[in-house]
């Protein structure tokens, strides 16, 4: 056939995938043509709606440099990279649960004494984190690694702070014997997203604001056990409900324990008032490759 309607060219674009011998490749594709043809019929798109589409995505494309991605932003926004990870790491109730990384993860971090102090000339309310690592049945986990980073108390990331080329409230802890973690770092703030952009544009004229809840991310892993990268959010953040990346879970929102100036759980006195927060995380063992995804 040389000639198609509005609604025999999907099953055409179809057909043309007949010899491809890539059999996944060719579910993906095949379910993206038919969504996407839908999406046309459903909404009747106008020839400059769809300029305005290729233009925007152009501009998400011409946006993203070694350090930026708005690409991976314009899916976190739209709640596309939480639906895969929901989709990808299930995980049995007790177990750590997994969030997105986000653009500010800086590889190489150092690795630290446990106690120690991550957020030394960071600006933010002083927190003394601390937990343990477990297993599914409650045993400790020795030799875990928190790979651990957040912004300061007013919600600026190292990397976006001008002229800053050191690294700032990160680090890596290895648990101890008892699978025991502690390490002092700042309370978190919540923060806006990137909106400098055609994401920022894109949130803007749907109404949204662009802000995220306050939240350390850490990436916790352990041989023989699944990696997890994830965020544990502030409890009494006003984010927490309407977070720009859909990234809250409800197992991952702790309590900040707040003190008046006094005597820290690591013995220093403390001219401040400080926050302490206890935390596990519960590990699942890797998976045997017939049942992973
Ligand atoms: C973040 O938490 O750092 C983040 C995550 C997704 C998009 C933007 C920022
Ligand atoms: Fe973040």
């Amino acid at each position: 056939m040389r000639q198609f309607s509005e609604s025999s060219i999907t099953d055409a674009v179809l057909e043309r995938f007949a010899a491809c011998d890539d059999p996944r490749f060719k579910t993906v594709m095949t379910a993206l043509v038919r969504h996407m043809h839908d999406f046309v019929r459903e909404v009747g798109l106008t020839e400059a709606e769809w300029m305005a589409g290729i233009q925007f995505l152009t501009a998400t494309g011409q946006t993203c440099t070694d350090k930026r991605q708005e690409f991976i932003l314009l899916s976190d926004t739209l709640g596309v990279s939480m639906l895969v990870d929901a989709i990808h790491n299930r995980k049995p109730a007790g177990a750590l649960e997994s969030a997105v990384q986000g653009p500010y993860y800086w590889k190489g971090a150092p690795e630290r004494p446990l106690g120690s102090n991550l957020a030394e000339g960071v600006k933010g309310e002083p927190a003394f984190y601390s937990g343990r690592v477990l297993t599914l049945d409650g045993t400790p986990v020795a030799g875990a690694l928190l790979d651990v980073w957040s912004g300061d108390g007013e919600g600026n990331y190292d990397m976006q702070l001008p002229g800053q080329t050191e690294m700032l409230a990160r680090g890596k802890l290895r648990t101890d014997a008892d699978g025991r973690y502690r390490f002092r770092s700042i309370r978190p703030a919540s923060y806006p997203v990137p909106t400098d952009g055609p994401v920022g544009a894109m949130l803007n004229r749907m109404g949204r604001h662009p802000y995220r809840p306050g939240h350390i991310h850490m990436i916790v892993s352990a041989p023989g056990f699944q990696t997890v990268t994830t965020q544990l959010f502030v409890s009494d953040d006003p984010y927490l409900d309407s977070d720009a990346v859909f990234g809250v879970k409800e197992s991952l929102i702790i309590e900040f324990q707040r003190h008046e100036p006094g005597i820290a759980p690591t013995g220093e006195a403390m001219a401040v008032p400080f926050h302490t927060v206890e935390h596990d995380f519960v590990l699942c063992p890797v998976l045997e490759p017939a049942l992973q995804d």
